[in-house]
């Protein structure tokens, strides 16, 4: 089987098709569940093939600092990795990171992991992290803290209202949070149904964070201070950090 499909038109008519079927009035919830997430697979995945058909051999340079998964928070300085604009590189990450390997001094990534399946595509980018980076080289992520959300359960309302004013005050689920166990189910999943919003696949603390670099050979795993020069400020609040050295 080839590895690389790029170019071929059965996924633009699988697409074609998909979108058919999801406007027939009687296709049933369910179904349409499922083929919104494949439409969507489908649409991300362009951008994807389309890179692989311009840089078949991977990007043109060589970054030693690399960000991934920085959606509209690109950093200067850094070759930025993501599945959709804006980005330096469009690319799915799931495929593996497509740099040579030992090139890399710094890797940041902030809240992106929770968006990749596990155990698959998350220990496999954090095989892929470890591949490309130098020795010595380090990787730098964050992740919403689930420590952080489940230690306050059962929430009392102030605590509550202060997470939902901070994560889902303009949100289209703000309705739909009727008890804090409904937060909780909201960090854990996100709006996985709503196309807007890409859903929370796993949930991550300080400790699988460790355990999960480690796993992947780095030898050593710390806490890492938040530092807005490189984060996203929004990102402070409950979120953990860690920075992992290969
Ligand atoms: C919630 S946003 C976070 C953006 C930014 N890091 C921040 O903290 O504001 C998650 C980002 O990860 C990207 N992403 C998700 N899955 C990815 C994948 N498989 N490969 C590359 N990027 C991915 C998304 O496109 C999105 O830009």
């Amino acid at each position: 089987m080839p590895t690389d499909i790029s170019g071929n038109p059965s996924i633009d008519l699988l697409g074609k098709q998909i979108t058919e079927l999801l406007a027939h009035p009687n296709i049933g919830h369910g179904l349409a569940r499922t083929l919104r997430a494949a439409a969507k697979e489908i649409e991300v995945g362009r951008y994807h093939r389309a890179t692989q058909r311009a840089f078949p051999n991977g990007p043109d340079e060589q970054p030693t600092k690399v960000q991934i998964g920085g959606g509209s928070h690109q950093l200067d300085g850094f070759f930025n990795i993501d599945l959709v604009p804006p980005a330096d590189f469009l690319w799915d990450v799931r495929e593996g990171i497509p740099l040579e390997t030992g090139t890399v001094e710094l890797l940041f990534t902030e809240h992106f992991l929770e968006h990749i399946d596990y155990p698959r595509s998350a220990k496999g980018f954090a095989r892929e992290a470890f591949r490309v980076l130098s020795p010595g080289g380090q990787i730098i992520t964050g992740v919403p803290d689930a420590a952080h959300v489940l230690s306050r359960y059962p929430a009392a309302p102030v605590e509550a209202e202060e997470m939902i004013g901070r994560w889902y005050a303009k949100r289209t689920c703000r309705e739909d949070i009727n008890t804090y166990l409904d937060l909780i189910n909201y960090v854990f999943r996100d709006q996985d149904d709503d196309p807007s919003y890409t859903p929370h696949l796993w949930a991550y603390d300080a400790e699988k964070l460790s355990q999960l670099f480690t796993e992947a050979g780095f030898t050593t795993i710390e806490p890492w201070t938040f530092d807005a020069i490189l984060a996203n400020p929004k990102r402070e609040w409950a979120s953990v950090y860690v920075i992992a050295t290969k």
